[in-house]
Formats: C-alpha cells, structure tokens, sequence
C-alpha cells in the first residue's frame, strides 16, 4: 500500500528520498528507491522529465561520440527515456539497469508503448539490478550514459561509483557524464540530489581510469526548462 510503502521515509523538497544518517549503510539508503517507486513516480514528476534528454540526442547527431555498432550501459535510467535514443543512433546493445523492480516494471511498459520496430526492442534490455554488483555476461561496455545517476549517490558511495565505472567501460572506451544539478550554493551534504560538479567528477572518474574528452556547459535550449544553467555535458575516454 502507497501510506505504508513511503511510511518513515523523509522527502526532500525536491520529491526524493533523504539521505541516512552520516555512516549509515549505503543499501538502506539504497531500499528507499523501491519505496519510492513503488509509491509511483509518474511522468514528469519528481525526476523524471517524461522525455530523452535533448543534450544528449544532439550529442549523438553531432558525431562526437558514435554509438554505431556499440554496446551501451545506462544505470540507473529510471523510466528509460534515453535508452531508444542510444539504438536510433546505431547501437548494436542497450542495457538499461534499475536498482528498482517497480522502476524497471515503468521502464518495460513506457518501451512498450513506444512500439519500437521488432529489431529495435530487441536491441533494447530493461534489467534489474544493482550497478555496485551486476555486471554483464558478455563484459565490460563500448559506452556508457550517466544521468541523474552520480547525483542520487549518496556521497559515501561516490568512490565506488567511479570504480564502478571504470569496471564496466571497456579500455577505449567513453563515458558520457551530464552533469546536474550544479548549484554551487547548496549543501554538498543534502541530497539527493547532491549537488554536483565538472570538478568533483574529475577528482573521483580521473583516478578510477577516465581522462576528459570534453567538458561543455549545456545550452538553454538543450536543457529540460527546469534544469537550465545547471547542466555540463562531459565525455571520457577510458584509458
Ligand atoms: C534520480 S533517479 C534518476 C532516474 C533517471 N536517470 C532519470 O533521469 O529519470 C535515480 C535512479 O537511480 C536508481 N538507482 C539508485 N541506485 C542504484 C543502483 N545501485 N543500481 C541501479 N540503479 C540505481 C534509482 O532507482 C532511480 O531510479
């Protein structure tokens, strides 16, 4: 039932589930996903902005990073809005992993009514699973997607986050990184979302095995309209 599923959990203002306690365990924080999922999470609502990210559709049409041919991983996708945008672009393989069974229940449905061509949902997996453990039978990926993803970690899984990474992209390999929100006047410590940035990616993705292909601030009109200002669309190479 949606009062007992949300029962103790505390929202931010933003709609998400607050943080633990400092040292509380990162898969308690992690649980709060399902419930709020599970509680509903409808389009346009809370995170979730009901459509691809224009950023990364031009991205894609510009030729800076090619997805033809290659296998794709975006992690926690939530509804799984950027997942076809990858497979218009050419992507042999679409991987989209949710931590959260109700998440990837919206996610199947949400590709379903799209009614993709045969060859093209096939291309596409909604799985679920957690990103610190899975990871896929047929290995390491050509490319990966974050978005909304750096951010909902709580700041003591960011290390791991970037390992993560680095495990999951194959050497040569990119990552694209759009960055939000950027908001260098809030609390590094409320969240999520925490509030992110170019340089704190750097300081966690260059150790773990990532160099910086670019680094550029998203236009307005790239943005969804709440986000505007508050995006920077990053790509790595890794090493
Ligand atoms: C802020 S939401 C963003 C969802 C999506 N990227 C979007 O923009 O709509 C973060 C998502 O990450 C998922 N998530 C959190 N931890 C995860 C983990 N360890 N493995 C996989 N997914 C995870 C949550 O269930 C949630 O759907």
């Amino acid at each position: 039932m949606v009062a007992s599923a949300t029962e103790g959990v505390k929202i931010s203002a933003a709609g998400l589930p607050m943080v633990a306690p400092p040292g509380g365990e990162p898969e308690i924080y992690s649980d709060r996903w399902e419930l709020l999922w599970s509680a509903g999470v409808g389009k346009g609502q809370r995170w979730d902005c009901a459509a691809p990210s224009p950023s990364l559709v031009d991205l894609l049409k510009s030729g800076k990073v090619d997805a033809k041919g290659k296998r794709v991983f975006v992690p926690g996708c939530g509804r799984g809005y950027d997942l076809p945008v990858f497979r218009s672009a050419g992507a042999s393989q679409v991987v989209g992993l949710e931590l959260a069974p109700s998440a990837v229940r919206e996610a199947q449905a949400h590709l379903q009514e799209l009614g993709l061509p045969e060859a093209d949902a096939a291309a596409i997996e909604m799985l679920s699973g957690d990103f610190f453990r899975w990871s896929s039978p047929q290995g390491p990926f050509d490319l990966g997607f974050d978005y909304t993803f750096g951010c909902a970690m709580h700041p003591s899984m960011r290390a791991d986050w970037a390992s993560t990474w680095a495990k999951s992209i194959k050497p040569g390999g990119t990552l694209v990184t759009l960055v939000f929100p950027i908001n260098p006047d809030a609390d590094p410590n409320v969240g999520p979302p925490f509030p992110i940035s170019p340089a704190l990616f750097r300081t966690l993705l260059e150790p773990a095995g990532f160099e910086v292909v670019s680094e550029a601030p998203v236009p307005a009109e790239l943005s969804h309209p709440p986000r505007v200002g508050k995006e920077v669309l990053m790509v790595w190479r890794r090493k």
